[in-house]
């Protein structure tokens, strides 16, 4: 029979987990010359502003806050730029689960896909894109 105190223990454990902070900077520098624009999905549904990636060494970040961000997605969608400067096409989504306290940052590549180069204190799972590039 498992003792009340190992009980109240996991209980404990669990309640930590269900109520845990979120607290991280998402960081995309871009490795191109190429324009793209890029919108993130934060875990609780909202949307960024759309920034607009011009050239190489671009820096654009948000800063995701809440509770259990593991429940939900967060998603990048990178866009073409029309000629005339408006949001084109939708080239690639990527989703990954992020959770975490510090920053966790992707490189915009080339085609307009977005990869994870490295993060600190966060933690990062499910990640996966679809889309076809630019063409
Ligand atoms: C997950 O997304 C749903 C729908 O957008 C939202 O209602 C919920 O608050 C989100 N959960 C978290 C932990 O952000
Ligand atoms: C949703 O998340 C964003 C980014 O973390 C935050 O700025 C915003 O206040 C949140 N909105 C709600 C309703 O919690």
């Amino acid at each position: 029979m498992i003792s009340l105190a190992f009980k109240l223990g996991i209980l404990t454990a669990l309640l930590f987990i269900i109520t845990k902070a979120c607290d991280f900077n998402l960081i995309i520098v871009s490795n191109t010359g190429n324009d793209y624009f890029v919108q993130i999905k934060t875990p609780n549904g909202t949307a960024s502003e759309l920034f607009h990636f011009k050239k190489s060494g671009q820096k654009e970040s948000v800063h995701i806050t809440g509770n259990n961000c593991f429940l939900n997605m967060t998603t990048i969608n990178t866009y073409k730029v029309n000629p005339d400067g408006a949001r084109g096409q939708r080239l690639y989504q990527a989703k990954a689960i992020l959770d975490g306290m510090g920053f966790i940052q992707y490189s915009l590549l080339a085609d307009g896909l977005v990869a994870i180069d490295s993060s600190t204190g966060v933690m990062y799972a499910f990640d996966t894109y679809e889309g076809k590039g630019k063409k």
